[in-house]
């Protein structure tokens, strides 16, 4: 019953985790906003949502267009009088380049989408669930946040931020009425990982992440990562010395 008819805001919902958590979230009667670049795949993925018992409707908005991510949810706020959840999602892995070459430009795309791209959806939303004092806001970010990964240094940094951005978020909001949720996914088969070469350790399938997501943000937990073999590695890793990280962080192999 948590979904019936919950108005959720969703970025990044073309593909991946997006597409099947709004599937999923349909098939339990929510209202979803679905948010990302790619008109088509949005068009049919609420075509999906409706037919699963859903309502969706699509916008086809660049995340790191502040404008048209406000003017996206105040158009779902009118139809449906509130946004109840916000499920910041939109991201890219990045290609590498920015540490092969110290290309700034390809560092800042990954900021700009991950990290700045969720403070956008978070502006759009956050001022009227103030208002109303009931909400979630709901943060996709990653374990890649923990500690500097290799060859993921725009990622990494996107995610960090991501995630002390939200807590941050959380303590100024913490007594009026909004929930931070902030979850912190390992490796998952989606197309963000999709053509690496190399091992991911304990990869998920995206099927089997789902209801970790659903039931992170129906428990409004504040913080959840998985999975948990990976998880407790990550959370370990936090508070060894430097020359024991770079040591075992430095040989991972998992991005080419
Ligand atoms: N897969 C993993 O292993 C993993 C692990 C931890 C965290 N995550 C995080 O999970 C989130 C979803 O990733 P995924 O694995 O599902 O990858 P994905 O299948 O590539 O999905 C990424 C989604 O973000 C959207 N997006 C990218 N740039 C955007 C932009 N500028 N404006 C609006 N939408 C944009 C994409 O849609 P358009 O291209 O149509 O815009 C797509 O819907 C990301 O934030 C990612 O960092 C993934």
């Amino acid at each position: 019953m948590f979904w019936k008819d919950k108005v959720v805001f969703l970025t990044g919902a073309s593909s991946g985790i997006g597409e099947a958590l709004a599937l999923a979230m349909a098939k339990q009667g929510a209202i979803i906003g679905l948010l990302a670049r790619r008109e088509e795949l949005l068009k049919e993925l609420a075509g999906k949502c409706e037919q699963n018992g859903g309502t969706a409707r699509f916008f086809a908005v660049d995340v790191t267009d502040a404008n048209a991510v406000a003017a996206a949810a105040e158009t779902l706020r009118n139809e449906f009088g509130k946004i109840d959840i916000l499920i910041a999602n939109a991201g890219i892995g990045g290609n590498n380049a920015e540490t092969r070459n110290f290309n700034a430009a390809a560092v800042a795309e990954v900021i700009n989408i991950n990290l700045l791209g969720a403070v956008n959806a978070v502006a759009a939303v956050l001022p009227q669930m103030l208002e109303v004092e009931s909400g979630q806001l709901v943060a996709v970010s990653s374990l890649a946040g923990f500690r500097g990964l290799p060859k993921s240094a725009a990622y990494s940094a996107s995610k960090a931020g991501m995630t002390a951005f939200f807590e941050s978020v959380r303590l100024d909001v913490q007594d009026k009425g909004v929930a931070v949720t902030i979850i912190q996914p390992g490796f998952i088969k989606t197309p963000l990982t999709s053509g690496r070469a190399n091992k991911m350790p304990f990869l998920m399938e995206l099927e089997d992440s789902i209801p970790l997501f659903l039931n992170a943000i129906e428990r409004r937990k504040k913080f959840a990562a998985f999975p948990w073999q990976l998880a407790t590695f990550v959370r370990l890793a936090r508070i060894f010395p430097a020359w024991l990280y770079d040591g075992i962080a430095g040989r991972a192999k998992f991005r080419e």
